[in-house]
């Protein structure tokens, strides 16, 4: 009867018998007929003795809340070190520049210098710099010795050869299939499917920009298949 006076959470009984020792809750499971019986069968006898645990060494649920939240603490900080560079796998890199466009490269790795530039390279030149994404990007110098506001992207739509420029032919041939293109990169021969693609060269801080170009393509009237 004393176990029914204690709280639970701090009182368990234990019962012995020549088996051994077992819980009250254990002696429960227990078909009283058939307990009954095995007494009578074996002349077990079991004896059932009440424990309990002191309340000062049962933590208070306020202890509990600080032990959860210090575990969950120590488990996320590795979790999110693991995650942050899988989910950054996923997200394409950023453009590098300012404004999200990239500064031109020329062959040596050098940012590009527009007034620079058009001091070594004359009217209707097409000279190729490194341009978005590490494209191979032709810059355009019109025949007013100024900077063309768009760049040509040398990467050719058939099957992705870097297509050079022939100032004779005023074209750009491709040297895999034969695809040809126009001045401003617009195909005018396949087996290339597409013009070449555009970007925006802007002058940013004297250095040349190139910005992703987004809007109808002037050559043909139609949304970038690009972008
Ligand atoms: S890759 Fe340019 S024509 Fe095939």
């Amino acid at each position: 009867m004393a176990a029914s006076t204690l709280s639970p959470s701090t009182t368990s009984q234990l019962c012995s018998s020549k088996n051994g020792l077992f819980s009250s809750s254990q002696a429960l499971m227990v078909k009283p007929a058939r307990t009954q019986l095995a007494r009578k069968e074996t002349g077990v006898k079991i004896t059932c003795q009440a424990t309990s645990i002191p309340a000062d060494r049962v933590p208070d649920m306020g202890k509990r809340e600080l032990m959860n939240l210090l575990l969950l603490g120590a488990l996320s900080l590795p979790t999110a070190g693991m995650l942050v560079p899988y989910a950054s796998f996923f997200v394409p890199p950023g453009t590098g520049g300012a404004g999200g466009g990239t500064i031109a490269k020329d062959a040596l790795g050098n940012d590009v210098i527009a007034s620079d530039w058009l001091k070594s390279h004359g009217p209707g030149d097409r000279t190729l710099t490194q341009g978005l994404k590490g494209d191979p990007t032709y810059l355009v110098v019109e025949s007013d010795r100024s900077l063309a506001t768009y760049g040509i992207n040398a990467v050719c739509t058939h099957l992705g050869c870097v297509v050079p420029w022939n100032a004779a032919e005023n074209k750009f041939i491709c040297p895999c299939h034969g695809s040809q293109y126009n001045y401003q990169g617009k195909v005018v021969r396949g087996p290339a499917p597409l013009s070449l693609a555009l970007a925006h060269a802007d002058i940013d801080d004297g250095k040349v920009l190139f910005v992703p170009w987004v809007e109808t393509d002037f050559r043909t009237g139609e949304n970038p298949w690009w972008a």
